[in-house]
């Protein structure tokens, strides 16, 4: 089979690493990719924005299999155009994707199927939404409704913090994607990323996973994309993943399918473990990066075949297979990051330090320049490690952070500390 997978991040080297390991597996194109990519599949210079163009280039090279990485294109209506033209794609057509293309979208739709999830006022301007802030207490979330590159929620301590958070979407922050404003209760809890294989009728979940958001050790400071993550989590039990499927995933499936716009892809829910089970905070309609590196790692399942059978309506009865192991990711990232950072500095050591047969070294903002690998973008290398316990995996990591040569770097050093204080308590 030939395979195009669009992208740039850590997900997307997760990704390639596992779909090249499928037999069903011929020839993997990546667009962009990015330097560790381009070791497992042929790297392309193809527009994604330019629908036209990524029909041409599969047609052109007998493409079977489409895998959309990020977001951006899937809101776009990417997968509507390939599968118009005869091309098999994973991933949802646009209206689909509006599950995270519009939190409103989301929000009403747990309102109409009864999905646990923050109590919430939806409000198309500014005036309304002063009027319900009013009468909420605080802390309070304030989001922008479309895409804001992760940076459109707000958790405002207090009632002036949430009025200007307020303003200053409707005053264009976040341009388009502030055109409405959504405002809800804050949740309380453990915050854990569920996955599910959906094929528009069924859904697979996959193995659990969590992430930390924040940039500063013990989870402070601005928000990110990700700075490490780690599998299973502990928080996610037997009981907890069931309620999960029974009260958020299969509804939602349900939803879609009722209002004509049948889910294909992975379903991301952001969840809140509460003293009263689990909420929704989110979706994605994407793989979490850096979730997706550690479910890599675990997976005993043939990629290509899964995400295949997703993509033709054909997910029977298939559930997921996942190795006994824990896996842990960690990020480095530019210093600077999420902030500015500068671009070019070389990585040295990467080969060895990567070495271990329980280490993968997944690539994100880098690239070749001669024999040398540079940094190229804010998050740039997920070290990731499998050990029998979430410690070891954590141990086997670090070791390999430890490795790389890499100044202009900086990375947490307590990823994972909820989970590992579990073990500790739990006796492992
Ligand atoms: P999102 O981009 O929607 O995932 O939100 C980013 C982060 O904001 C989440 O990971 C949570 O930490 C936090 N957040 C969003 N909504 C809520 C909520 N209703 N209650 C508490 N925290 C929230
Ligand atoms: N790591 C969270 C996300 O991908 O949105």
């Amino acid at each position: 089979m030939n395979i195009l997978l669009t992208g740039s991040g850590g997900r997307e080297h997760a990704l390639a690493w596992k779909l090249q390991q499928s037999p069903k597996c011929e020839k993997l194109f990546c667009a962009p990719g990015n330097a560790g990519i381009a070791k497992l599949a042929e790297c392309i210079d193809l527009n994604v924005s330019d629908h036209p163009a990524v029909i041409g280039f599969c047609q052109k090279n007998n493409i079977d299999l489409v895998v959309v990485g990020p977001e951006a294109p899937l809101v776009a209506g990417l997968a509507d155009d390939l599968k118009a033209a005869g091309t098999r794609v994973f991933g949802p057509v646009k209206a689909a994707a509006m599950l995270e293309g519009s939190k409103g979208f989301t929000k009403d739709i747990c309102a109409k199927y009864n999905i646990p999830t923050a109590a919430y006022g939806r409000f198309s301007n500014e005036a309304d939404a002063l009027a319900y802030l009013a009468e909420q207490p605080v802390p309070i979330v304030v989001k922008a409704d479309g895409l804001a590159a992760g940076k459109g929620v707000i958790v405002a301590e207090t009632r002036k913090q949430a009025q200007k958070a307020v303003k200053d979407i409707f005053s264009g922050l976040f341009g388009d994607a502030g055109a409405e404003v959504v405002i809800e209760e804050c949740l309380v809890g453990e915050e854990a990323s569920f996955f599910a294989i959906c094929d528009g009728e069924r859904a697979v979940s996959l193995a659990t996973a969590q992430d930390h958001k924040r940039v500063g050790v013990g989870d402070t400071g601005p928000n990110t994309g990700g700075m490490g993550a780690y599998s299973p989590a502990p928080v996610m039990t037997d009981a907890m993943v069931k309620r999960v499927e029974d009260e958020i995933i299969n509804p939602t499936i349900k939803a879609m399918k009722d209002m004509g716009s049948p889910f294909c892809g992975v379903l991301f829910a952001g969840l809140m473990i509460t003293d009263k089970g689990p909420e929704l905070i989110e979706y994605n309609v994407r793989f979490g990066d850096p979730e997706c590196q550690v479910l890599m790692m675990r997976m005993e399942d043939d990629l290509v075949e899964l995400l295949s059978a997703a993509a033709d309506g054909n997910l029977g009865n298939r559930q997921t297979k996942w190795k006994k192991l824990h896996a842990m990711t960690i990020v480095m990232a530019a210093k600077g990051y999420p902030g500015s950072y500068d671009k070019g500095s070389v990585i040295g050591n990467l080969e060895n330090a990567g070495r271990p047969d329980n280490i993968e070294i997944f690539h994100a903002g880098t690239a070749q320049k001669g024999d040398d690998i540079i940094a190229i973008g804010g998050r740039v290398l997920n070290v990731t490690g499998l050990g029998c316990t979430i410690c070891e995996a954590r141990d086997n990591a670090y070791a390999a952070v430890e490795n790389i040569n890499w100044p202009g770097g900086f990375y947490r050093n307590d990823i994972g500390w909820r989970a590992l204080e579990r073990e500790k308590t739990d006796g492992g």
